[in-house]
């Protein structure tokens, strides 16, 4: 059953003209002949045509997303329980927008929080917006690969006894890589503070579909979770969905979304999320099934290049859909080689390369990138093996003095290079894409370190705080 699919195909049955949004009329446009289009572009603007017909606004019969109260609310309904959640919301913003609201809706100015370090630029900026104070809890690291780990259970008890009165926390499970915090044993510990437990499970939206993958973050307990649908699921870019664990967040969390989300939602969004739960409850267990067989299957085969490891998360639990390859100093040269041969990665650096593998993929796939690393294998020999990289992250707990939203905005700043801004303060936050996780705050006070971690990231200049 898919409420907003149905809502869609029967509005385009209808004799009608539209007098409303959008302007394109169905794509009217698109699919003319226009002086200025080449045939590649005629073409690519007849396919758009095709899917812009269902590009639609809250006229008469089509629900709406801030007002639910036809399709839209079933397919939320649907989504519920399909996810075991109390309510379900889809988002047309991406998790950006369900960090957001999660975080709007369960804390108030002055609130100390604690986050994961490996947070997502979306958390540190909502918390800055309320203003309350942010306490970072460490993520491990593996050694060798520097390769970001999770919080741990122990360090969640150890913050608590320092800032007893935290009234939460936000944290990213599973991250970039597919490794997993033991979300279970932190919700407990967290809920015996009487706090908050919300996880950005942006890229989690397939976990609990099967046996083979982590169980969801609402199975271990969270509050409130967020999915990028986009990330891992079905759904076109943008589409996401929060769930909560309890309805008491149901009016808050709304309220919070009304705020921020757009008033004009993609129709074509929420189709596709309408899709992918039907999709993930029909087939999901089966697809996710095989696709750890073909997983295992290719990582056995790789065994037998001593180059290549897989990284199998070090002790923390991993989704095996998030493959990382590990090649000791020769990522960036791999992820190039193999963009060169058609085969586009989802992030790389000096010692890894993430591939993104999904129910959209299947055997050949895998095969096709398997034939592709065999055959550059010989040449990745050759290559000289650039330095292990830089740890970003850093060990302690501790607060990080974000300045408020106002403050924030009105910085005074400068733009100088990174040599040059140690020992003066961040204006800004410093965010490498991907993942999207700052390694400077605003208030920073610019170290060695931090002008190391930038040229690693190839940026050269930074903003600073004007001197008075
Ligand atoms: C961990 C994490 N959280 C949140 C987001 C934001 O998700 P979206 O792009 O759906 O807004 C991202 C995006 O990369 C992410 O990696």
């Amino acid at each position: 059953m898919m409420p907003i699919v149905d809502m869609l195909v029967q509005h385009a049955k209808k004799e009608k003209i539209s007098m409303h949004m959008p302007g394109h009329k169905a794509g009217m446009l698109f699919s003319c002949s226009h002086s200025f289009l080449t045939e590649e572009y005629a073409s690519f603007f007849s396919k758009l045509a095709e899917v812009a017909r269902h590009d639609l606004t809250e006229t008469i019969g089509v629900d709406s997303l801030h007002d639910p109260k036809g399709a839209i609310l079933k397919a939320m309904e649907l989504t519920a329980s399909v996810y075991g959640a109390a309510s379900s919301f889809l988002l047309v913003n991406g998790s950006t927008c369900g960090v957001h609201a999660m975080i709007y809706s369960s804390f108030s100015k002055g609130d100390t929080v604690f986050v994961s370090s490996d947070c997502h630029m979306s958390v540190f900026n909502a918390l800055m917006v309320i203003g309350c104070n942010v306490v970072v809890l460490p993520v491990k690291v593996d050694e060798e690969t520097l390769i970001p780990l999770a919080i741990t259970p122990q360090d969640v008890r150890k913050a608590y006894e320092m800032f007893p009165d935290s009234k939460g926390i936000v944290m990213t499970r599973p991250n970039y890589y597919g490794v997993c915090a033991d979300l279970l044993s932190i919700s407990e510990i967290v809920h015996e503070n009487k706090g908050v437990v919300l996880v950005d499970e942006a890229h989690g939206g397939h976990f609990g579909f099967s046996s083979k993958v982590p169980e969801s973050a609402l199975s271990l307990g969270c509050d409130m979770c967020v999915q990028s649908a986009h990330k891992t699921l079905q759904s076109l870019n943008q589409g996401a969905f929060l769930h909560i664990a309890d309805s008491k967040y149901k009016d808050k969390v709304f309220k919070a979304l009304k705020v921020i989300e757009t008033t004009s939602p993609s129709f074509l969004i929420l189709a596709t999320l309408d899709f992918t739960r039907e999709y993930m409850k029909n087939t999901g267990r089966e697809k996710l099934d095989k696709l750890s067989d073909i997983l295992k299957d290719f990582a056995y085969r790789l065994g037998k290049y001593e180059a290549y490891r897989i990284f199998d998360g070090c002790g923390f639990e991993k989704d095996i859909t998030r493959l990382v390859l590990c090649v000791k100093g020769k990522g960036v040269h791999l992820a190039k080689t193999l963009a060169d041969r058609g085969i586009y990665c989802e992030m790389y650096n000096e010692n890894c390369v993430v591939f993104i593998v999904t129910c959209a993929d299947d055997k050949a796939v895998l095969d096709h990138l398997f034939d592709n690393l065999v055959s550059v294998y010989g040449d990745l020999a050759e290559v000289e093996a650039e330095e292990k990289g830089i740890k970003v992250y850093k060990d302690d707990i501790r607060k990080i003095n974000l300045p408020d939203f106002d403050t924030y905005t009105n910085y005074e700043f400068e733009t100088v290079d990174v040599g040059k801004a140690v020992g003066r303060t961040s204006s800004q936050f410093v965010i490498p894409y991907p993942p999207g996780i700052p390694v400077i705050y605003p208030g920073d006070s610019i170290t060695h370190i931090h002008a190391d971690i930038c040229r690693r990231y190839c940026i050269e200049r930074i903003n600073v705080i004007k001197y008075s």
